[in-house]
C-alpha cells in the first residue's frame, strides 16, 4: 500500500513539475513535495506501521524517490534559468555592427539664408554691415528721417508705441540716422533687421517682418549709382533679370523717391493675392538722400549726397521661392521650414 502511494505521489510531482512556468511555482511546488510539512515526508512517517522485514525496502524507494525529485526540481529550476537568459538575448539584443543613426542637423531660417545672401552681395561691392537697435527712439525712427511730430507722414506707419518715445521701429530707416552719427562719409552699408507694425495681418503683412535697409553717402552719388546698385542686387538674388518698373515714391527721407517693383514672380505677372493682382509687387522703396536728413547729421550737402533704399525681405524670399502667404515664415512649423 504505501509502496504504491510512494509511487503514484512521485509521478504525480514530476508530472506537475513539467508544466511549471516560473521559479516562484517551482518553489511552491517543492515546498509542496519535499519541505517538513511535504507530501513525500508524509509518506515516510507512516513508516512505523510498515512490517520491519519490509521496512528497509520502503525506506530505500523513498529516498531514491526524494532523490529522483530533487533531480527534477534542480534540472527544472536550470531549464527555466535558461530560458529567462534566452528572453534576454532576443529582447536586449543590439547589432553592434549598426551604423550609428544619424544627427539631426538644424538649418537657417529662409529668411536668414537670404539675408546672408544679400549681405555677401554688398559687401561685394564695398559695402559694410550697420547694426541697427530694435527698440528705436522717436527722433531716430521718424523726426531725424524728415517727419517731424504730428506730420502726416506719420500716418503711413502704424506704429508700437511704447514707454515716453520709444518705439518698437516700424522700419530700417533709422539705422540710416545712427550710421550718420558715428561715421563720416564717404561711406556705404546696409543694415538687416526685424521691424514692427501695427496692422492687420494677410498673404502679403505681417505685424513682425523684415527689412535690408541701405546708405550710400559721398561724392556725385546719383540715381545712376542707386539703379545699378539695385539691379547687381535683384540679378544676382533671382539669378536672371527680372524685369522692375521706377515710379515716383514719396517718402519724406528721400527727394527723389521712387517705388521700383518687380514683375510677380509667384504669378508672373498675370494677378493674384501676393501682388493684390496688379501683377507687379511694390519690392524696393528708394530715392537720393533728401538734404534735411544730412544737414541734420552735419553733412556738407554741396559737397556729398547719397542714395537710400529699403528692401523688403520676406518678399524677397517669398518671390525667390514661390510663397504664398507671407504668415508662413513666422509659422515656426517644420513642414514648412524643412523644404528650404
Ligand atoms: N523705410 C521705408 C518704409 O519702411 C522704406 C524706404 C523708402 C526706405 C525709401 C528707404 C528709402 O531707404 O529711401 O516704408
Amino acid at each position: 500500500m504505501i509502496k504504491e502511494k510512494l509511487i503514484s505521489v512521485k509521478e504525480d510531482a514530476l508530472e506537475q513539475i513539467k508544466s511549471v512556468a516560473n521559479k516562484d511555482d517551482l518553489s511552491q511546488l517543492k515546498v509542496k513535495y519535499l519541505g517538513k510539512k511535504g507530501e513525500i515526508t508524509a509518506v515516510l512517517k507512516t513508516l512505523g506501521s510498515v512490517a520491519p522485514e519490509e521496512r528497509a525496502e520502503i525506506g530505500k524507494l523513498a529516498n531514491l524517490a526524494k532523490e529522483e525529485l530533487e533531480k527534477a526540481f534542480e534540472n527544472k529550476l536550470q531549464e527555466l534559468n535558461d530560458s529567462i537568459f534566452d528572453q534576454i538575448k532576443e529582447s536586449e539584443w543590439i547589432d553592434v555592427t549598426a551604423p550609428a543613426q544619424k544627427a539631426k542637423l538644424g538649418k537657417l531660417h529662409p529668411v536668414t539664408q537670404i539675408q546672408y545672401e544679400i549681405e555677401e552681395i554688398f559687401k561685394s561691392m564695398g559695402f559694410s554691415i550697420f547694426e541697427g537697435r530694435e527698440l528705436e527712439d522717436d527722433y531716430h525712427n521718424f523726426e531725424a528721417l524728415n517727419i517731424p511730430k504730428d506730420h502726416p507722414a506719420r500716418d503711413m506707419q502704424d506704429t508700437f508705441w511704447l514707454f515716453g518715445d520709444k518705439l518698437l521701429r516700424t522700419h530700417t530707416s533709422s539705422v540710416q540716422v545712427r550710421a550718420m552719427e558715428k561715421t563720416k562719409p564717404p561711406f556705404q552699408g546696409i543694415s538687416p533687421g526685424r521691424v514692427f507694425r501695427y496692422e492687420g495681418i494677410d498673404a502679403s503683412h505681417q505685424n513682425t517682418f523684415y527689412q535690408v535697409e541701405g546708405l550710400m553717402v559721398g561724392k556725385d552719388i546719383s540715381v545712376a549709382n542707386l539703379i545699378y546698385a539695385m539691379k547687381t542686387l535683384l540679378k544676382k538674388i533671382f539669378k536672371k533679370d527680372v524685369k522692375v518698373r521706377l515710379r515716383p515714391g514719396f517718402f519724406p527721407f528721400v527727394e527723389p523717391g521712387f517705388e521700383l517693383d518687380i514683375n510677380c514672380l509667384i504669378c508672373g505677372g498675370k494677378g493674384c493675392s501676393v501682388c493684390k493682382q496688379t501683377g507687379w509687387l511694390e519690392l524696393l522703396p528708394c530715392g537720393l538722400v533728401h538734404p534735411n536728413v544730412l544737414k541734420l547729421q552735419g553733412i556738407d550737402t554741396e559737397e556729398y549726397s547719397g542714395f537710400a533704399f529699403g528692401l523688403g525681405l520676406d518678399r524677397i524670399v517669398m518671390m525667390r521661392y514661390g510663397i504664398d502667404d507671407i504668415r508662413h515664415l513666422l509659422s515656426a512649423d517644420l513642414r514648412f521650414l524643412e523644404q528650404f
